[in-house]
């Protein structure tokens, strides 16, 4: 895209950012502290540099910019993150950050605000998700995260490599976090919204374990396929989470030895649960493994069930909402399903998000989302909520 006078300040940095990750699928490959998420982590430091805004890192690769002290006291934090999932959309995690420093612009020099850019959000490289965050609160240690590998045997120690730790972060000097983002499912059918709640979710790794052989000469009788158990496991945990008003997903699988003719020794799925409540999202997850579990000894396979990562229910600052709903003019209060830095900061520091709307309700994906205009309502509802919280 060549970039003409008339764009809009919010068109200008988009189309600066827009091919970098991109794929031919239309979606992008921004993983955590590979080499289009170093690019835009340069594009976000000239940013700040802009603007006369310190850059400071935290040891544990998450990134901020600040207008006034690092870690003063009274600051009030934004961002969002830059890393995709697998060929996902261009909205989920930039736009908060082209926001934080567009919002930024509208703002007297005077009002401390900061804006973050957390690490591997998604979880698409060490299987984490939020892992900055959990970091930057101590959810998680270093040295736990450090020993998380990704798919090609790079642990995370490696992939941040010596990266400079400046200044010890205070979050408890943090007077709020507001974390803007795109909507991503069919909830929202204003420009803007603010978020109630996230709905507790988690990742469990299933190991379907059975015997490898012929394809051609084990009689069907004879075999231990695990395929079957994961197909059953698959169906299995759709059905449940329909019957409970819960989510359920298994979009990641990894098969050995992978060849057409030969019966699998190995499928290893990934189950995502999530669902409204802490209560029922124990019950689906228990249901599905009970039922899988079940079928393992009918078809003489076995399996193994790992929790990845679960994160409990979120209920953002209810105060808060109110306030910037009514800010900016009774905008609506949702709950979503999605996952969010912001819902793990929630637990340390009074934490908003504002949504902006996605009219294809699809996220996770290219066909993800949003007008121009929704996401310059978007800009100019953090710089009015940023204005009335510093
Ligand atoms: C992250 O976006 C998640 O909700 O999985
Ligand atoms: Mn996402
Ligand atoms: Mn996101
Ligand atoms: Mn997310």
């Amino acid at each position: 895209m060549t970039l003409d006078a008339g764009m809009t300040e919010f068109a200008k940095l988009w189309a600066e950012i827009a091919p970098i990750g991109r794929a031919d699928s239309g979606g992008y490959l921004r993983f955590a502290l590979t080499e289009p998420e170093l690019t835009l982590r340069d594009w976000f430091r000239a940013q700040a540099s802009a603007r006369d805004m310190l850059v400071t890192e935290d040891g544990n690769g998450n990134l901020f910019a600040w207008r006034g002290e690092p870690w003063a006291p009274g600051t009030v934090l934004t961002g969002s993150h830059f890393d995709s999932v697998p060929h996902g959309g261009g909205y989920d995690g930039p736009l908060g950050i082209v926001s934080a420093f567009l919002a930024a612009d509208r703002l007297e020099k005077s009002r401390r605000i900061g804006i973050a850019a957390f690490v591997e959000e998604e979880g698409g490289r060490f299987g984490v998700p939020c892992l900055g965050s959990r970091l930057l609160t101590g959810f998680i240690k270093p040295d736990q995260a450090a020993a998380l590998r990704d798919r090609d045997g790079i642990s995370f120690e490696e992939a941040l490599g010596a990266r400079p730790a400046g200044p010890e972060p205070r979050i408890e000097q943090i007077a709020a976090l507001v974390e803007l983002h795109i909507e991503q499912g069919r909830a929202l059918e204003t420009p803007v919204g603010v978020a109630s709640a996230i709905w507790p979710h988690g990742r469990w790794r299933m190991d379907f374990t059975g015997v490898g052989d012929h394809a051609g000469t084990t009689r069907m009788t004879d075999r231990r396929d695990p395929m079957l158990t994961f197909a059953f496991t698959v169906l299995a945990a759709n059905k449940e989470a329909r019957l409970s008003g819960a989510h359920a997903t298994m979009g990641r699988v990894q098969v050995e030895p992978n060849a057409t003719n030969a019966i699998p020794s190995l499928v290893r799925g990934w189950l995502d649960a999530r669902a409204a409540d802490t209560a029922t999202l124990d019950r689906v997850v228990d249901e599905i493994v009970r039922k899988s579990t079940e079928r393992a000894g009918r078809d003489g396979t076995a399996l193994a069930v790992t929790a990845e990562s679960v994160t409990g229910e979120v209920a953002f600052h209810e105060e808060l909402a109110r306030r910037i709903s009514s800010l900016l003019g009774d905008a609506p209060i949702l709950p979503t399903g999605a996952g969010h830095d912001a819902g793990v900061m929630s637990a340390h520091v009074p934490t908003a998000m504002l949504f902006v709307r996605n009219p294809t309700g699809v996220s996770h994906s290219p066909a993800e989302h949003a007008s121009d205009a929704d996401c310059e309502a978007g800009i100019e509802a953090l710089a009015k909520v940023l204005e009335d919280l510093t």
